[in-house]
Parts: structure tokens; C-alpha cells; sequence
């Protein structure tokens, strides 16, 4: 199983919608695990998952006090596994703090999953607690969503800042895959200067890190929103090349080549 998490240190940045399709579109070739590391619970509603009273969720998961089996629940979609969140997930955060190594947790619990999935896929949450440290460290690869505003260039420079800490600390070794700018507007053909400019800020900042190309702005999300729906499933996402590179990274370490590729595969 190869873990992919989806991190960025705001709200608003892309994070779930990105986790959501990510996960469906792997469903259609292999088997996924999604885990919604947010008590905000977002990804949890959005594959129609209803947490009840004596139901294990993430939090019960993380602190051992039942099998991390026990906390997976199918979903409507085939292949597509949830550890659901809620709000209690919060109560996460004493837990991992107290544990001594709380970054860890997370990637010690998946371990036990391991053999019956190919993808886990981690919505992580918008602060830098120690859910979302341990979301970012269970990753061995990671995908940043960023708005395409000032807001997401300066979300960029935490996250970026959240992970090179971690290899500090923790020797981490997970590789991020690429930066998923988010909620781009294009008049036509011409893209808006609030968001060129924001965009060329962050690829300053992002340096040799590859940039998946944008996800656009679109009323039609807004409006499903608006009206409380969940996603639909006709809407359709741009992350045919995320899947792309993920699927073709999988195959190169199922052929036990080496990994190196990671950084020219997104453009
Ligand atoms: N293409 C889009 N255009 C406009 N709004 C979008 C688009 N995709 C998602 N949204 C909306 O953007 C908001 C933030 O996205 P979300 O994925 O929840 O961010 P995060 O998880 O980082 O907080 C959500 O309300 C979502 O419905
Ligand atoms: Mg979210």
C-alpha cells in the first residue's frame, strides 16, 4: 500500500475536494483506503458516511483501542474504503502529544492495513496539530493543494516549513508528488492576474517541486455546494494526470526500479 496525503497548512485550499476525487478515480483501477485526518469531517460526508454513537472512527484507530479494521466502513463507490472523522477527532490531539512520538501514530496503525489496499488517501487537516503531522508523516507521498491567492502561496511556505521540519525530527523520507493549484480563474484564455500572480509567487517558493496543472474555478462546484449536495458524480475533475503519475510511479516501484522519476513525472 502506498500512502498519498493530501496537506495544506489553510483552510479553503483544495484539501478534500482533492482527497475525495483522488481516492474515486484510483477506485476505478485498485483498491483505496480513504482517511479523513480533518474533525472537521468533510471527506466523511462527502462519501455519504454517517458516524454513529458506538461507531469506531479515527479516533478510537489511533489510540489503539480497536483494531484498525474494526474502523474501516465500505462506501458507495466500489473499491473505496473510509475511516470516518468527527468532531471528537480533536480529542486526537492530547492522545498523540502525551504518546511521545505522535507524528508517528498514524503510519503505525496503517502498517496492520497494509497488505489489503494499494492506495491510502489522507484528507489532513488545515492546522499544524499533531493529527496533521502524523497525517504528513504517514505519506510517502504527498500532494499540496493550494488556492490560487496570496492565501495559498502563504499556505504553500507552512506546509513546505510542517515537512522539512518533520525530516529534521524524524528522518522523514516522503516525497511530494506535486502542488495542485486550486480554484484558478481563466476569462476565456486569459488566466486572471490575481492568480498569475499568486501562482508565479508560489513557484518561486515551490523551487524544483512540480505544479499538476489547475483546477479551475467552477460554478457548477459552487452551486452543488451552495445547495448542500455532495459531490455529483458527473462532475468531472482534472486529475486524470495526478492518477496518471500516481498509477505509473506504483508500477515502477511494484517493478522495484528506483523511484527517481517522482519529481519529472507532473509538469
Ligand atoms: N473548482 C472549484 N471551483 C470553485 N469552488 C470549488 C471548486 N472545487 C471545490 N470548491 C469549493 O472550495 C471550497 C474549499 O474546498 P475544500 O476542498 O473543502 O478545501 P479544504 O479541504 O482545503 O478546506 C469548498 O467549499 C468546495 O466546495
Ligand atoms: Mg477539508
Amino acid at each position: 500500500m502506498k500512502t498519498i496525503t493530501v496537506a495544506s497548512l489553510s483552510g479553503g485550499q483544495g484539501k478534500t475536494t482533492t482527497a475525495y476525487f483522488l481516492a474515486r478515480s484510483l477506485a476505478e483501477n485498485f483498491r483505496v483506503l480513504a482517511v479523513d485526518a480533518d474533525p472537521q469531517a468533510s471527506l466523511t460526508f462527502y462519501l455519504q458516511h454517517q458516524v454513529e454513537e458506538d461507531q469506531p472512527t479515527l479516533l478510537e484507530v489511533l489510540r489503539k483501542t480497536v483494531e484498525v479494521e474494526d474502523g474501516i466502513y465500505p462506501t458507495p463507490t466500489e473499491n473505496l474504503f473510509l475511516i470516518p472523522a468527527d468532531r471528537a477527532l480533536n480529542q486526537a490531539q492530547e492522545y498523540l502529544a502525551g504518546s511521545g512520538a505522535g507524528a508517528l501514530v498514524l503510519s503505525r496503525r496503517l502498517r496492520d492495513v497494509q497488505s489489503l489496499f494499494d492506495f491510502c488517501i489522507i484528507d489532513a487537516p488545515p492546522q499544524e496539530t499533531q493529527i496533521c503531522l502524523s497525517a504528513i508523516a504517514a505519506a510517502d507521498w504527498l500532494t499540496i493543494p493550494i488556492e490560487a491567492t496570496v492565501k495559498g502561496a502563504n499556505s504553500l511556505v507552512f506546509t513546505l516549513d510542517a515537512i522539512a521540519k518533520l525530516k529534521d525530527v524524524a528522518d522523514y523520507e516522503g516525497e511530494i508528488l506535486g502542488i495542485l493549484p486550486f480554484r484558478d480563474r481563466w476569462f476565456g484564455y486569459s488566466q486572471s492576474k490575481d492568480c498569475r500572480e499568486a501562482l508565479a509567487a508560489a513557484k518561486h517558493i515551490a523551487e524544483d517541486i512540480p505544479f499538476f496543472p489547475s483546477v479551475r474555478e467552477s460554478e457548477q462546484i459552487k452551486k452543488a455546494m451552495r445547495f448542500g449536495n455532495t459531490l455529483d458524480e458527473d462532475l468531472n475533475y482534472p486529475f486524470a494526470q495526478m492518477v496518471e503519475a500516481i498509477a505509473l510511479l506504483q508500477s515502477t516501484v511494484n517493478n522495484q526500479q528506483p523511484s527517481k522519476t517522482v519529481k519529472s513525472l507532473a509538469v
